[in-house]
């Protein structure tokens, strides 16, 4: 078999399978067997002579394909109790939240419910022998306990969790726990008195100790009559909220409710209708920062000028093209709470715009007479009221990097200054990587902190995280102040 190497794949490939990956919340490598298997799924097309064997469902209908990209899958394993009743609804509970669930049935679930049913359910084939000739072919218990981004067990019986604990491995279930380097939540469901042994006591603990995550039991009554206390599995929807928050733990949104304002990308200053003067900002530092706020909680508002990038998700974009377009929707935005200024704006524009396509002529070349645009980070750092509280500017330099940065920063009268080393030797513009120092002002003070080469998306993470912190600790000080 050819092995792949990621990291040699064209740019534009990683990018996406990076992009895809990060959505689905997968590492790349499953991301890219995802979509091999899609690809072999969804052909019409016999593959022959060396055709993979379609995994023709044991039982149950063909699974349905739904089109919609499942944003986590969980392998779901049923033991043997009466509680598995409850495991078909935990499945459509888990299929509402987007998450694709795979099943395996113990031999004892095989008593409460049938394959039939659970594959109607889930859509997929059902898994239940260890030695079954059409899954490990190619060592499907593996694919099981790896190919999903958490375990479910439930319910999960005091056998199974005697098994787990213990390192057996005599089963499908049991084999797929062992094999895993997932998640692993457990709902267990037994008699009180089962729970309260002192086996089943030690079991827990170590599973605990383990890493494993425990939803449950509830105390109630006993399907045995007469019978109560705890050892109830928990209702499906308790465990499919445990298990999304597991797959999908809450977000710190340190920004929330902060409006953020940035911009990016270069200018273009029209010489005539068809002409312009451009530089060559790629804006993808801006756009990574935009994106990096937006995750974090803001409400961001980017202002672009042409450059060949998505909008961000999330983000109010207003594409422009000259520099004073920018400080037009610049000032429109205001108020914010925080400036970032990351556009390579153009210094000078063309006073003598044409109205018509210069034509060559025999005089010569036509005179081109520049006039300075207007600064927008001087501007909109000068303002006395609508000043964002956080203005930051960029200073893209070929020398005497930190001493420039520093004159910036007074000249500007911006608070922070992001500098970064633009020599063509860096490749910093339009490239992916940049190597930044964070010039920071504190009063007349200014520290400066370089940062290692970083991608600009790790860039752009780690300057939201420093006006994180900064935003946090003035919302600090203006506490203890009242
Ligand atoms: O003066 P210099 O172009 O080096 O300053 C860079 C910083 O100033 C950047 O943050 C850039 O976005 C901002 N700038 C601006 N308007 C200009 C020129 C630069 O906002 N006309």
């Amino acid at each position: 078999m050819a092995s792949l190497t990621i990291r040699k794949l064209d740019d534009a490939v990683k990018t996406y399978l990076r992009l895809r990956s990060a959505k689905n919340r997968r590492s790349v490598e499953e991301e890219v067997r995802v979509i091999l298997r899609e690809l072999i799924e969804g052909r019409e097309e016999p593959l022959t002579p060396f055709a993979v064997p379609p995994a023709a469902p044991t039982v149950g209908p063909t699974p349905q394909r739904t089109g919609a990209v499942p944003e986590a899958s969980v392998t779901l394993i049923i033991g043997g109790g009466i509680a598995a009743y409850k495991s078909l609804d935990l499945i459509r509970r888990l299929k509402e939240r987007r998450i694709e669930v795979r099943c395996v049935l113990t031999k004892a679930a095989q008593q409460f419910v049938t394959p039939l049913a659970v594959s109607a359910l889930s859509h997929e084939r059902v898994y239940s022998d260890l030695f079954d000739p059409q899954s490990e072919f190619d060592a499907g218990h593996i694919r099981l306990a790896r190919e999903c981004d958490m375990i479910v067990v439930a319910p999960a019986t005091a056998d199974l969790m005697a098994k787990m604990a213990n390192g057996h491995a005599d089963d499908l279930a049991s084999a797929i726990l062992l094999a895993t380097n997932r998640k692993i939540l457990l709902a267990p469901a037994m008699n009180p008195l089962m729970w309260n042994n002192a086996a089943t006591r030690r079991n827990v603990a170590q599973l605990q100790r383990d890493g494993v995550v425990l939803i449950g039991p509830n105390s109630g009554e006993m399907a045995e009559a007469g019978e109560a206390g705890i050892g109830r599995m928990s209702e499906a929807i308790e465990i499919a909220t445990a298990a999304e928050r597991l797959l999908r733990p809450p977000v710190p949104r340190p920004l929330a409710g902060k409006r953020v304002l940035i911009t990016a990308g270069p200018t273009h200053e029209p010489i005539d209708p068809v002409r312009y003067i451009a530089n060559r900002s790629s804006g993808k530092q801006g756009f990574a920062i935009a994106a990096a706020a937006q995750a974090a909680g803001a409400e961001v508002i980017l202002v672009s000028g042409p450059v060949g990038l998505d909008d961000p998700q999330g983000v109010t974009v207003k594409h422009v093209e000259s520099a004073r377009q920018m400080l037009e929707q610049v000032q429109a935005a205001l108020p914010a709470d925080i400036a970032i200024f990351a556009a390579a704006v153009a210094d000078w524009r063309v006073a003598n715009e044409g109205e018509q396509k210069l034509k060559k002529t025999s005089a010569g070349m036509p005179p081109l007479q520049l006039v300075e645009n207007p600064d927008i980070l001087a501007t909109i750092s000068k303002l006395t009221d609508k000043r964002p509280p956080l203005v930051i500017g960029f200073a893209a330099e070929t020398e005497h990097l930190i001493d420039n940065a520093k004159a910036k920063i007074a000249r500007k009268g911006c608070d922070w200054i992001v500098a970064n080393d633009v020599s063509p030797a860096t490749g910093v513009m339009g490239g992916d990587r940049n190597t930044v120092h964070l010039l920071t002002r504190d009063g007349g003070e200014i520290s400066v902190d370089s940062w290692p080469v970083m991608t600009k998306e790790q860039v752009a993470v780690e300057l939201i995280a420093h006006i994180a912190k900064a935003v946090a600790n003035n919302t600090a000080k203006r506490e203890t102040a009242t």
